[in-house]
């Protein structure tokens, strides 16, 4: 993840008492890694696994575990460490969070500090987010399933848990997510819900045209812009389902993804999907042409010197077809196309908006984008163009997102 997401923010990272507790230290470095201030709260059953002076030193702050001690009082101020610390949060992260310490929060218990703040956060201000930590049977239980759904019902925010083999040997639901991907869940919480609910249909990378069964005819594509767009528009809230042909790039969070290698496959893919879309981003680099006729067997060379003679035919158009669907000449599903262009980006932009009858068409410098972390995308629409400046993709991606929310509520 791209460095300072979290910069200005400043979180409560609970600890409660797990073997997760572990992996709360790695959390706690990615947090300051990513721009966050981290005060470190945990109860004492917390201590047991791993030691204060151990998430002191990574959050660079003394630890809070004790609700009775006075060293609020020390600075002159209030010695009430439960209504200070929430007063201050952004948000109160709780990693891991213990069984017992769902059910506490549950019942609105104060027994302890960590409980005691989370009662006296501001509702309304200092959002919960919980990630539960336990062995499978204890997740499975009917008590804890039912609070975690009245936790949901209260307002928290209930990370997903993780699957696989637990610390104490059996094998399930219920590990604790890894840091990287609860760093992921608390960036993707703070981001705008500007689609919240929608479905969001989004094709990436190149196509891959086979002449033989080992060589093929592909294009400079990495897939990184399609799938910055699928993150963001998963972080504002949508369902996102990303067609992706050969990259190298690890699905984001919460998004469905479909392989597939031609453009044939890419268009069989999208036409499956997109009866059900609310959006459709055309950012995949489509092969304009495939080779007819695709040998079976490997062309060998035959020492004569002689050439294969390659012939080309016209791939599917996935974008115009799907634009010339009832759906989306209906408004129901809102199409944005992608042109990489090498030169008069405006104007090849604003012809091929026109061609493929979408409403919105996204411009950007092909040598300059393929392979890169950053970007600069030209929007235009029916209105005129606007520029996005050079930006990381994320970055651009939400900006992009944000755009497309706002031009179709428009
Ligand atoms: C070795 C050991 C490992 C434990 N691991 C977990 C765990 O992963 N998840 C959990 O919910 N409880 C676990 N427990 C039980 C909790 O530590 C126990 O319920 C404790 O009261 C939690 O207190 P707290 O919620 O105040 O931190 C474990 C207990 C022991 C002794």
């Amino acid at each position: 993840m791209s460095t300072l997401e979290l910069a200005g923010k400043h979180l409560v990272l609970g600890l409660s008492g797990g073997i997760a507790c572990y992996k709360a230290a790695e959390l706690c470095r990615a947090l300051v890694k990513a721009g966050a201030s981290v005060q470190v709260v945990m109860t004492e059953g917390a201590t047991h696994f791993i030691t204060p002076t151990t998430m002191q030193a990574l959050s660079n702050r003394p630890v809070y575990v004790d609700p009775w001690e006075d060293r609020a009082a020390a600075d002159g101020s209030n010695n009430m460490p439960h209504i200070n610390l929430s007063r201050e949060a952004d948000a109160i992260l709780i990693a891991p969070a213990s069984a017992d310490f769902m059910a506490r929060l549950l019942h609105g218990r104060a027994d302890d500090l960590l409980a005691l703040l989370c009662l006296a956060r501001p509702l309304a201000r200092v959002p919960l987010i919980i990630a539960p930590a336990m062995n499978r049977e204890m997740w499975q239980h009917p008590a804890t399933q039912r609070n975690v759904a009245q936790l949901r019902a209260d307002g928290a925010h209930v990370l997903d848990v993780g699957q696989g083999e637990q610390a104490c040997g059996e094998v399930g639901d219920g590990r604790m997510l890894e840091p990287e991907d609860i760093l992921a869940d608390v960036v993707a919480f703070f981001q705008p819900q500007s689609m919240r609910g929608q479905r969001v249909l989004i094709t990436a990378g190149p196509t891959y045209e086979a002449i033989d069964p080992v060589r093929g005819i592909t294009n400079r594509s990495s897939g990184k812009m399609g799938f910055a767009i699928a993150q963001a528009a998963a972080e504002a809230g949508a369902e996102v389902t990303l067609v992706s042909g050969p990259v190298a790039l690890k699905t984001p969070r919460h998004v469905q993804r479909v392989d597939v290698r031609s453009a044939r496959e890419m268009l069989a893919a999208v036409q499956s999907h997109a009866d059900q879309a609310d959006y459709f981003v055309a950012c995949a680099a489509v092969a304009d042409w495939r080779v007819d006729g695709e040998s079976e067997r490997k062309i060998k060379k035959d020492g004569s010197g002689d050439t294969p003679a390659l012939r080309f035919v016209e791939n599917p158009d996935i974008l115009a077809t799907i634009a010339q669907s009832e759906r989306a000449e209906s408004g129901a599903l809102y199409c944005v196309g992608f042109a990489a262009e090498s030169h008069d980006l405006l104007k090849h932009a604003q012809e091929k908006r026109q061609r493929k009858g979408v409403p919105l068409l996204v411009g950007n410098i092909g040598p300059d984008t393929f392979g890169h972390d950053h970007n600069r995308l030209l929007l235009v629409d029916a209105q005129g163009s606007m520029e996005l400046p050079e930006a990381s993709k994320l970055t651009l991606a939400r900006e992009l997102v944000a755009e497309m929310a706002r031009r179709r509520a428009a």
